[in-house]
């Protein structure tokens, strides 16, 4: 009889360990931390970023009269358990705000990896695809996992 009670008393817990292990699968695998850019893609985003965003967000990221910083803590708690792939769009579709969507795709996701490397999130080998769909699994975390 006790026996039986306890086991009872442990389905709950199955039944938590189970919802958490899916809640798992579904999140994204990589993050900010996995190298997902490469120096040389930084290099590339760097001058786009002169050229269509320092005058508005300031040539160290820093931020000005109306822009908001692109680097820094504040940045990076606005972003945090967001993806990458939620920057990308909000790049994408309302920047640069004089002239949203004139930037390809290819310079879009050129910008994001200066932007990461002036956030120290590391380089890696393989440069950042431009498909949202493929940076939507990758996670932006401000605390390396
Ligand atoms: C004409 C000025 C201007 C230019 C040029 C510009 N931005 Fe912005 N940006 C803003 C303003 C103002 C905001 C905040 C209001 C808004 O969201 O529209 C903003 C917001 C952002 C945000 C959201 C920041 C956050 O943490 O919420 C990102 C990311 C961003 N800009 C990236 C860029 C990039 C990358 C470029 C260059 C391709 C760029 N911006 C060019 C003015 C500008």
């Amino acid at each position: 009889m006790k026996i039986r009670l306890a086991a009872v008393a442990l389905i709950p817990f199955a039944a938590i360990i189970v919802l958490r292990s899916t809640v798992h699968a579904q999140s994204p695998a990589k993050s900010v931390w996995d190298g997902i850019y490469t120096e040389e893609q930084a290099t590339r985003g760097k001058s786009v970023y002169s050229q269509e965003c320092a005058s508005c967000h300031g040539s160290e990221l820093t931020g000005g009269e109306m822009a908001p910083p692109l680097a820094g803590g504040e940045f990076m708690a606005g972003w945090d358990g967001l993806t990458v792939g939620d920057l990308f769009e909000r790049i994408r579709i309302s920047m640069p705000q004089n002239s949203p969507g004139s930037l390809s795709g290819q310079q879009n996701v050129d910008v994001l990896s200066f932007i990461f490397n002036s956030n120290k999130f590391p380089a890696g080998t393989a440069e950042m695809p431009k498909e949202a769909g493929i940076l939507k699994q990758i996670k932006f975390e401000v605390k390396k996992p």
